[in-house]
This record gives C-alpha cells, sequence and structure tokens, in this order.
C-alpha cells in the first residue's frame, strides 16, 4: 500500500458525492513539483479552481505535508500525494492536465540558461513518464530555461511516438501579467484593462512585449518604450536580485500558472474565444517554436496567431530574439538526440 496516498479512500468518497449531486465531472490535474516555492501556491490556487475535480501533487520531497495542508481546503477537487520516482506513473495516470513547475530556480548572477544542466534531465524524466501514462494530457512547462524545456519535451514526445503539438506548452503567462502591470503604471489604468501581446520566448532579449498592439489603444513616449521594454525583459532578474539568493518568482507565478491553467481547462471544456500568449510549436517564424497569443479548444492549443504588424523597434527587437531563441531550441533538442 501506498503510505503517501492516505486519502484514497476519502477521494473515492468525495467523487462519490459529487456523482450523486449530479455534477458535471472537473478536470484531473497533476503539479509535478508540488512541494516548490512555485508548486505550493499553484496547488493551493489549483484546490480552489472549481473546473478540477482531482489535484495530484507529486515531488521528490515534502509532498505528504503539502498534501494534507492543502487537503483541509473545503472546495469540490480531490487532493491525492505522490512522493518520489517509484509513485510518479500514480501521479499522472489519467491527467488531463500536467503542470510543471519542478526544477532549481536562479540565484543572482545566473542566466535561465545556467539551470540547463540540471533542469532538463528532470524534464526529461517527467515527460517520458507523462509519454507512458497519460499521452493525451496537456503539458504546461514552467521549469526554465523555458525556451529549451519545450523543444525537450516534444522531442521525448516524438521519441514515444506520442507527441502532439497543440497539447505541449511552454507557460510565458508570467511575462504578460508583468507586461500588463507594468504598462498599466504608466498609463494610470487598472491591470485588468490592459492586455499587452509578449512573443518570442522566456529569457531576456527573446521576451519581446508587442507595446504597438497593447489594447485599450495608447501610445507610448520613446522613454517609456525603453524603459517598459527593459523591465518586462528584465522583470524575473529584479525578483532574483530582490529575493539575494532565496530563488525567484514563485507568488507571481504560481498565480500565472493557475491563471494559464484556467485557461486550458476552460478551453478543454469547449468554451469560446479563450487566447493567452504561450510558447508553443510555430510557423509563425522559421523557427520551430516561438510563443504567440493562441487559442486554446478542446485538442489544446486550436489556432496560433499571425505577429500582427510590428514598427521598426519590434522587428530589431525581433531579429534579436530568434538569434537566442535559435540557439535555445537547438540545445534542447540536441539534448535528447544525442
Ligand atoms: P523550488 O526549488 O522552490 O521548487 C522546485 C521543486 O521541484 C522542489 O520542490 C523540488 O523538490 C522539485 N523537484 C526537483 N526535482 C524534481 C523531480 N525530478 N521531480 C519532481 N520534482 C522535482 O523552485 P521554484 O521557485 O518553484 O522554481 C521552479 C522552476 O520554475 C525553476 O526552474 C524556475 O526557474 C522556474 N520558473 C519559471 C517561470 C516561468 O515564467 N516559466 C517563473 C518562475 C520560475
Ligand atoms: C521569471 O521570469 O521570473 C522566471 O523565469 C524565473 C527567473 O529565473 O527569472
Amino acid at each position: 500500500l501506498n503510505p503517501y496516498n492516505f486519502q484514497m479512500e476519502e477521494c473515492g468518497l468525495n467523487l462519490a458525492n459529487c456523482r450523486a449531486k449530479g455534477g458535471a465531472a472537473g478536470f484531473k490535474v497533476a503539479v509535478l513539483g508540488a512541494a516548490g516555492g512555485i508548486g505550493q501556491p499553484l496547488a493551493m490556487l489549483m484546490k480552489m479552481n472549481p473546473l478540477v475535480s482531482v489535484l495530484h501533487l507529486y515531488d521528490v520531497v515534502n509532498t505528504p505535508g503539502v498534501t494534507a495542508d492543502i487537503s483541509h481546503m473545503d472546495t469540490g477537487a480531490v487532493v491525492r500525494g505522490f512522493l518520489g520516482q517509484q509513485q510518479l506513473e500514480d501521479a499522472l495516470t489519467g491527467m488531463d492536465l500536467v503542470i510543471i513547475p519542478a526544477g532549481v530556480p536562479r540565484k543572482p548572477g545566473m542566466t535561465r540558461d545556467d539551470l540547463f544542466n540540471i533542469n532538463a534531465g528532470i524534464v526529461k524524466t517527467l515527460c517520458e513518464g507523462i509519454a507512458k501514462c497519460c499521452p493525451q494530457a496537456i503539458v504546461n512547462i514552467i521549469s526554465n530555461p523555458v525556451n529549451s524545456t519545450v523543444p525537450i519535451a516534444a522531442e521525448v514526445f516524438k521519441k514515444a511516438g506520442t507527441f502532439d503539438p497543440k497539447r505541449v506548452l511552454g507557460v510565458t503567462m508570467l511575462d504578460v501579467v508583468r507586461a500588463n502591470t507594468f504598462v498599466a503604471e504608466v498609463l494610470g489604468l487598472d491591470p485588468r484593462e490592459v492586455d499587452v501581446p509578449v512573443v518570442g520566448g522566456h529569457a531576456g532579449v527573446t521576451i519581446l512585449p508587442i507595446l504597438s498592439q497593447v489594447k485599450p489603444p495608447c501610445s507610448f513616449t520613446q522613454k517609456e518604450i525603453d524603459y517598459l521594454t527593459d523591465r518586462i525583459q528584465n522583470g524575473g532578474t529584479e525578483v532574483v536580485e530582490a529575493k539575494a539568493g532565496s530563488g525567484s518568482a514563485t507568488l507571481s507565478m504560481a498565480y500565472a500558472a493557475v491563471k494559464f491553467a484556467d485557461a486550458c481547462l476552460r478551453g478543454l471544456r469547449g468554451d469560446a474565444n479563450v487566447v493567452q500568449c504561450a510558447y508553443v510549436a510555430s510557423a509563425v517564424t522559421e523557427l520551430p517554436f516561438f510563443a504567440t497569443k493562441v487559442r486554446l479548444g478542446r485538442a489544446g492549443v486550436e489556432e496560433i496567431y499571425a505577429l500582427g504588424p510590428l514598427n521598426g523597434y519590434e522587428r530589431a527587437g525581433l531579429e534579436k530574439a530568434k538569434k537566442e531563441l535559435a540557439a535555445s531550441i537547438q540545445k534542447g533538442v540536441s539534448f535528447i538526440k544525442k
């Protein structure tokens, strides 16, 4: 018997209750890396999401405590904990959505690419589990460097014969969340009224805010454009430096991850017009992966939107972004192919 899966029976009861009430079945969601700085608040927020009926929390440490804690919240989702590699398959079986915030975070002075050596192997192992146990699941990848970990996931799935480009999504939502916040500050608006498309990837110059397409329509001075572009591209570093060695963004990331996961679940449910930015396999540029706005539906990414009109500043930024992205994608692909 699995000592950490202590809530199995209780779960069965809850599911029975749910069926008795005639409640529409929700979705089954797994968080891999659930005991971490992102994982814990992310798990808490997913437990609060009415679209989630079953929440599996997997990590290599501390899941019994996190699971016991979160399971006491009086919301509908049934929570189960899974600890260590030997429980990965149980954690993944039957999942509709798998969210991956597993892996080490940056310390001051590091780039996201400096995390590659450790996180590439972690993402590879987790994706091998997904290919085996829930090949139909939508996968949200948060682990850095996202520009490389998404190509790694795609290669693992290709090797296993389960790759569907519609179902593998790199989470760049935090860049959008930051962009909305910083642009709203400059414009003196409520951030909830602001929509800034952020395209490219998720590291430094590959994070490309398209300020000429901000909604509501507005204009910026060149000084504001320089300030906003720099702040959005370096938002992660701003947090890493402020945390001074204790990690990177966790709370804003959990918020962004849940906003994105909720969009994926609404898409799975069949809601119309669910559109968010994400880093996906794409033909929008000559690169095999690129972040743009995408429409989410029952199959995952159902439509990828073109970049739209860019001004000269944005076109120059795009060239820089593509150069760095190409190298990061190649690095991820080679890690699996070698
Ligand atoms: P953390 O160290 O606090 O937590 C990571 C968790 O992953 C830990 O609990 C650890 O035990 C777990 N873990 C390690 N190896 C594992 C494995 N093989 N299987 C399952 N779990 C494993 O780190 P964090 O602050 O939560 O950040 C996690 C990752 O998310 C980092 O790579 C970070 O750079 C990235 N991140 C991405 C974004 C983004 O916008 N995409 C934003 C913030 C952080
Ligand atoms: C972020 O943007 O906050 C994350 O990618 C974490 C980091 O290392 O900056």
